[in-house]
């Protein structure tokens, strides 16, 4: 297992509890422990029962004549026979009551400007974009890539896309055009949303260039459509005659009408890209239907959602969370949410404190690697500003380590926010294992319990019943994957490998408490999360190989005091070549060129050999061991001992 041995003493150690603040308790959703353990084991009993009374809730052009379809399992169909409509249920639903006028979008760019865009304004807007994406010939079931920074076009495409039934692939704006290439290519997409910039740190970064190095040859791709960032003159864009156009141009004469394309319910949504134990990405494929009344739910009840609420999660629409948490769930509540487009130390470290006692936000949605850097910045920050607006606090991404936890409740919190800290996946659409912010009581560093209708185990290789062995989950739920684009096999052998295929493996360690709660010990394969974000360690070792002067190379997460883990790369070079500062700022070049700078490994070690076993497998556990400056493990299967021996003392005189 990978889990970091620190991480899980101190979770073993932690023996702290919260009860749901009664001032909090009394006017929640799901008000105490007996409510939300009815409402469970109903779920459990009567799952069908419980989602189609949910399902209720929202926006049908038809309903489902089945709610659970398991014929083709493990691709779940969920409300088959059912019509609907992800756009509509969070634009259209809410343009026939007071919700019309309510801010859908408190949009802030890093430089300062802002907008507000209500329901109404979206519906608008989104109608436009949609008929701008219609008359370039977009149709139901067409791929749509976009890589935007975080500006409320961003939003309008991706709804825009759901509207006429086209199939979004978000791709965060920090990926390098060879990312961008690889996920347009895998999933054929027709067009690529862009635009000319995004603020960042106080500097615009192009990403116009970027996607035309991406598309260069990309016989897929006949239009590329630029949303001007706004803030005076444009950066500089070539635009590609017959494949590139303005934003702006294309929606000016739109109707503001556009009827919503009737989707079945398995009907394509989205992809999105996802790194896993091989070099290439998989694209996780989420479905209309199951997906939507997920996210609605969890929404919901998870963050005890109140019309009059001021909502914030600060992730990328790049993400699940933003797709999950920011665009659909949200917005099918009909939520007031803010968007701020830039770095949270811009222009100091107090920028997003300011913005949740400018907008009064209630209910904030962050980061584990975000709460440490604020840790690290101090206190001061917060306590210039008025946070008494906020109840309600969640976090997302990785384990939080109980520190952490603490102080995001006191400092942020002011004692009186319960926190949700919430554990789920690209894979799982939405909330897994979360608190119940009104029900559940909460210990520092613990997701706790199942969400409804959600059924975990804490299982052996073998299957059985244990304390702490590999997470799985035991029944299907609305908001699962339905496949990896285009390979079916690859979606059956790494979700469906265990226990004889019948349950959801989600790759995480788990323990289980006598109180039944789930505390998450971390990836059990080769995925690295830094600061949140899933690393596969084969797609930066598959980079490193492509230099000429590299014979092999093995990556393995290290803890990483703001990021959670980082990334150590271990890199031996072919016999005879040179290894320096040249060598390895190259290698930190092809990361950024490959993957995306927020991949760059924090160390690169030079060695002349890799430790392995007899059979020739490279053993990570020890290249953990090393990186960590640990005492080695058990070293008797290894084919040569010395190896280690020699790596040891490398690192010892790189890192002194
Ligand atoms: C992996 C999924 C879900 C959106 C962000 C990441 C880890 C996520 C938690 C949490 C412990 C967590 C798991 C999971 N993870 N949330 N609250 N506690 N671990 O999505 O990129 O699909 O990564 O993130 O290891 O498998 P993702």
């Amino acid at each position: 297992m990978t889990a970091e041995p620190n991480q899980m003493e101190s979770v073993l150690l932690e023996n702290r509890h919260f009860e749901p603040p009664s001032e909090f308790a009394k006017n929640a959703l799901i008000g105490d422990s007996d409510q939300y353990r009815k409402l469970y084991e109903r779920s459990i009993k009567e799952p069908e029962a419980f989602w189609a009374e949910a399902a209720e809730e929202l926006h049908w052009f038809k309903k489902w004549d089945s709610v659970l379809d398991e014929s083709e399992a493990p691709v779940y169909k969920w409300f088959s026979g059912a019509r609907t409509n992800l756009c509509y249920n969070c634009v259209d639903r809410h343009l026939e009551g007071p919700d019309r006028n309510k801010a859908a979008i408190i949009w802030e760019g890093e430089p300062g400007d802002s907008r507000v865009l209500t329901y109404q304004d979206l519906h608008r807007e989104v109608c436009k974009f949609a008929n701008g994406l219609k008359e370039i010939g977009i149709k139901k079931g067409d791929r749509v890539a976009l890589y935007l920074p975080m500006i409320p076009e961003l939003v309008l495409a991706v709804l825009a896309c759901a509207r006429i039934g086209a199939v979004h692939t978000v791709i965060f704006a920090g990926f390098s055009a060879d990312s961008i290439r690889d996920r347009v290519n895998d999933c054929a997409a027709k067009c690529v949303i862009t635009s000319d910039g995004g603020w960042r740190r106080g500097k615009v970064l192009g990403l116009k260039n970027i996607v035309d190095e991406a598309v260069e040859g990309v016989a897929s791709v006949t239009d590329v459509v630029i949303v001007k960032r706004g803030q005076g003159d444009p950066l500089p864009c070539h635009l590609k005659e017959g494949r590139d156009r303005w934003y702006h141009d294309l929606v000016q004469d739109q109707s503001v009408d556009c009827p919503c394309e009737e989707m079945e319910a398995e009907d394509l949504l989205f992809l999105l890209y996802t790194s896993g134990t091989t070099g290439k990405p998989k694209g996780i494929v989420h479905t209309t239907a199951g997906y939507m009344l997920f996210t609605y739910l969890t929404t919901k009840y998870i963050f005890d959602y109140k019309p009059e609420d001021v909502y914030w999660c600060t992730a990328d629409v790049g993400w699940i969370t933003g797709h999950s948490y920011i665009v659909y769930g949200p917005m099918a509540n009909a939520a007031t949410q803010i968007i701020y487009e830039g770095a949270p130390n811009y222009p100091n470290n107090g920028r997003f404190w300011e913005i949740v006692e400018k907008y009064r936000v209630s209910i904030f949605y962050t980061a584990p690697t975000a709460i440490r850097a604020f840790m690290k910045w101090g206190d001061e920050w917060l306590e210039a500003h008025d946070l008494s607006s906020l109840r309600l606090l969640g976090t997302v991404g990785e384990p939080i380590n109980p520190e952490a936890w603490i102080w995001y409740h006191k400092v942020v919190g002011g004692e009186r926010c319960p926190i949700v800290d919430t554990w789920w996946q690209t894979e799982t659409g939405g909330h897994m294992l979360t608190p119940v912010p009104g029900a559940t009581a909460t210990k520092p560093g613990c997701a706790t319990l199942p969400f409804l209708g959600i059924e975990p185990a804490v299982l052996s290789e073998e299957g059985e019943e244990v304390d702490a062995g590999i997470l799985a989950i035991k029944k299907p739920w609305p908001g699962m994957l339905r496949g990896i684009y285009g390979d079916n096999q690859r979606f059956k052998d790494t979700y469906w490998c265990k226990w004889g295929g019948k349950y959801y493996f989600p790759g995480d360690g788990a323990r289980i408490d006598q109180d039944g709660y789930y505390w998450i010990l971390g990836r059990v394969d080769d995925v690295v999360n830094v600061s949140g974000h899933r690393i596969g360690t084969a797609e930066l070792e598959s980079v490193f190989v492509e230099h000429p002067d590299v014979a092999e190379s093995a990556v393995v997460g290290v803890p990483h005091e703001i990021k959670g883990q980082g990334l150590f790369a271990f890199v031996t070079v072919i016999e005879g070549r040179d290894y320096d500062e040249k060598l390895r700022a190259e290698l930190v070049t092809m990361i950024d060129k490959g993957i995306g700078k927020f991949a760059r490994p924090e160390h690169i070690l030079f060695s002349s050999d890799l430790p392995k076993t007899r059979s020739g497998k490279i053993m990570r556990r020890l290249l953990r061991d090393i990186a960590e400056g640990k005492e080695l493990g058990n070293t008797t299967t290894l084919a040569d001992p010395d190896v280690v021996r020699h790596l040891r003392k490398q690192f010892e005189e790189n890192t002194k």
